[in-house]
Order: C-alpha cells, then sequence, then structure tokens
C-alpha cells in the first residue's frame, strides 16, 4: 500500500460531520443559534446596527447562511467557510476601532447564552484573536498599544 493510498483510506475512514470542535458540546444547530441570535441583538444595537444595515440591507439570508459557515469553521473545523475576511473589513471604511470593542462584548454576553460559559470561552477566545487581526490590519500601527478590551482578563 502506497502512502497516497494509506492517506485515502485515513481519510475515508474518519467520521462524517463535524472534525475536532473547539469543545465538544458545540454543534451546527448551537452555531446557527449563536449566529441569529448575534444578528438580532447588532440589528438592534444604535451604533452596530446601521454599520450592517448599511452594506447587508438585502442580503441578511446569505450573509447570515456566509457567516453560520464561517463559525462552523471556527469552532467545528468543518471546512465550511471559503473568504478573506480581511479585505472585506478593509473596505468598510466607516468602522471605527471602539466598534470592535462593541462587537466582543455583544459576542461574548451571546456565547455564553447559547453555548454555556464552558463551551464558551473557547469560542470567545477565537473571536478575540480573529477581532484582533482584523483590528490590527484596520487600525494599528507600530507603536499603537492593544486596547484592554481587545482579550478577556480570563483568557
Ligand atoms: C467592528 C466590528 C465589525 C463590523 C461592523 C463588521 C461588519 C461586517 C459587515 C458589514 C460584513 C458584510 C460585508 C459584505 O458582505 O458586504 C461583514 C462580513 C464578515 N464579518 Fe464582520 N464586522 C465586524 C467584526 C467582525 C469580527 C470580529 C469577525 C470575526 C470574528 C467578523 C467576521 C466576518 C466574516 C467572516 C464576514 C464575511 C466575509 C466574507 O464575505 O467572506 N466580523 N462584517
Amino acid at each position: 500500500m502506497t502512502n497516497r493510498t494509506t492517506n485515502v483510506v485515513e481519510l475515508n475512514a474518519r467520521p462524517a460531520g463535524p472534525r475536532d470542535p473547539v469543545h465538544p458540546s458545540i454543534t451546527e444547530d448551537l452555531i446557527s443559534e449563536l449566529v441569529e441570535r448575534f444578528y438580532d441583538e447588532a440589528r438592534k444595537d444604535e451604533r452596530l446596527g446601521p454599520l450592517f444595515e448599511q452594506r447587508i440591507e438585502g442580503r441578511w439570508p446569505m450573509h447570515l447562511a456566509r457567516m453560520k459557515d464561517f463559525w462552523s469553521s471556527v469552532l467545528l473545523k468543518s471546512g465550511k467557510y471559503k473568504g478573506k475576511p480581511v479585505p472585506v473589513h478593509m473596505a468598510i471604511s466607516n468602522i471605527e476601532s471602539d466598534d470592535f470593542r462593541l462587537w466582543l462584548q455583544l459576542f461574548r454576553k451571546t456565547a455564553e447564552a447559547v453555548l454555556g460559559q464552558e463551551a464558551a470561552q473557547p469560542a470567545i477566545v477565537a473571536a478575540e484573536r480573529i477581532a484582533h487581526s482584523l483590528w490590527l490590519a484596520k487600525f494599528a500601527s507600530p507603536f499603537d498599544q492593544v486596547p484592554d478590551w481587545m482579550f478577556s482578563k480570563s483568557a
């Protein structure tokens, strides 16, 4: 048996569905609920709401589906999302630095409510890392300090 064949057999032998979740209790259904609740709240937020609405108006079902694939890829390593969030956010010129604080505050609250306190922690750590890299791409100069709201105290 060649190495190539062995690899194929190993891949086929993997169970279908999520691979390597950041926490064993996280499922596609919970991710779907997390995304729906996050955007329900974000759309009501007086600052974040208009930021999303201006760009996404009329395309919400597509955006929500895309975000479910994104979080499935991050939290379950499902590989469903193909895209480049950095250039997408670079193109949104009216996002301000403090908007990332509001975004993270809402994500932490929603993740804890939907996933539970324990499973939310690795999801929050992942969100903070990605938010940090988006924030760096958009705002940071080499002399900037990362704001202390970027990472949870416990992380
Ligand atoms: C300041 C906070 C943020 C704002 C206002 C914001 C806003 C937006 C908007 C308006 C879009 C839709 C762009 C379009 O389709 O035209 C978008 C897409 C997206 N956002 Fe954010 N975002 C923020 C932070 C984040 C963070 C922290 C993450 C990840 C942890 C994230 C992940 C994504 C992803 C994956 C997409 C889809 C990109 C694609 O089309 O492939 N965003 N965001």
